[in-house]
């Protein structure tokens, strides 16, 4: 059993407009590299070096001039073309054929942290099956997905509440075996009309499939304008592990 690394990087970008226009939002600097060389850098850093990145049919050129074929990086990557921002679910389900029977760990390529995953993926890969999610606890937890919690069992995800019944957000790194396409296959679209990555992880958590770590380094997603500059002025000195 191999693990492969999925890096999603469609969607429109529009809470970073006018800034993402004509530019995909992975490919803004963040300190001295482009965004989607962080979590790319994550990956390799735990030893992951088959990847695919997924992206918008706009963007996919400008994609393909920054990353090559990844040898530069002593990485391999795939690309896969994302024809309308459907949702993140979506996005990971275009990663079917690529994983194959393998496990998988994808990273939204907005999220920036600081801390080495591999302990996490280590301990995922000790599950039989089932699902793993990192959480990190935020000021605003209703920016993002947030779980409920009883003892240390999470029992559900909120995507983006009104008011969060805990102050843990649910990060963009998740890991999955090889049955989340078919819960891909089975979602509806949501009100906003996305397949949610919430309701892939709320799947697996009705299952009692679903474990979760918490993440104590520095951690933020880069898609509002506020998040982009605490990412920015973070990452200033940082030399990614590439
Ligand atoms: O960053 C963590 C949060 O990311 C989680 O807490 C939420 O549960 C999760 O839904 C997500 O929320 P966002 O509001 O940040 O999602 P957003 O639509 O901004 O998409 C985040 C990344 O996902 C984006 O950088 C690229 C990828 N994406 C998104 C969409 C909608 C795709 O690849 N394709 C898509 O169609």
């Amino acid at each position: 059993m191999e693990v492969k690394g999925v890096v999603l990087a469609g969607g429109t970008g529009s809470r970073l407009f006018p800034l993402t226009r004509a530019i995909n939002k992975h490919l803004l600097p963040v300190g001295r590299y482009p965004m989607i060389l962080h979590p790319i850098a994550r990956l390799k850093q735990a030893g992951i070096y088959k990847i695919l990145i997924v992206t918008g049919r706009e963007d996919m050129g400008s994609m393909v001039k920054l990353l090559g074929s990844g040898r530069e990086y002593g990485l391999e990557f795939t690309f896969r073309v994302q024809e309308e921002a459907g949702g993140i679910a979506q996005a990971l389900g275009l990663a079917e054929d690529f994983i194959q029977h393998h496990r998988l760990i994808a990273i939204l390529g907005d999220n920036i942290f600081s801390e080495d995953i591999s302990p996490f993926i280590a301990g995922y890969l000790r599950q039989e099956t089932g699902a793993k999610i990192l959480l990190k606890q935020v000021e605003q937890p209703q920016r993002f997905g947030v779980v409920e919690l009883e003892g240390n069992r999470i029992t559900g995800i909120e995507e983006k509440p009104l008011v969060s019944k805990s102050s843990f957000a649910v990060t963009g790194i998740y890991m999955y075996d090889k049955h989340v396409f078919e819960v891909i296959r089975s979602l509806k679209p949501s009100d906003r009309g996305e397949l949610e990555i919430t309701d892939v992880n709320n799947h697996y958590i009705h299952l009692g499939q679903m474990t979760y770590d918490i993440l104590e380094g520095w951690w933020t997603d880069a898609g509002t304008f506020s998040s982009w500059k605490d990412a920015c002025r973070m990452t200033w000195d940082w030399e990614l592990p590439l």
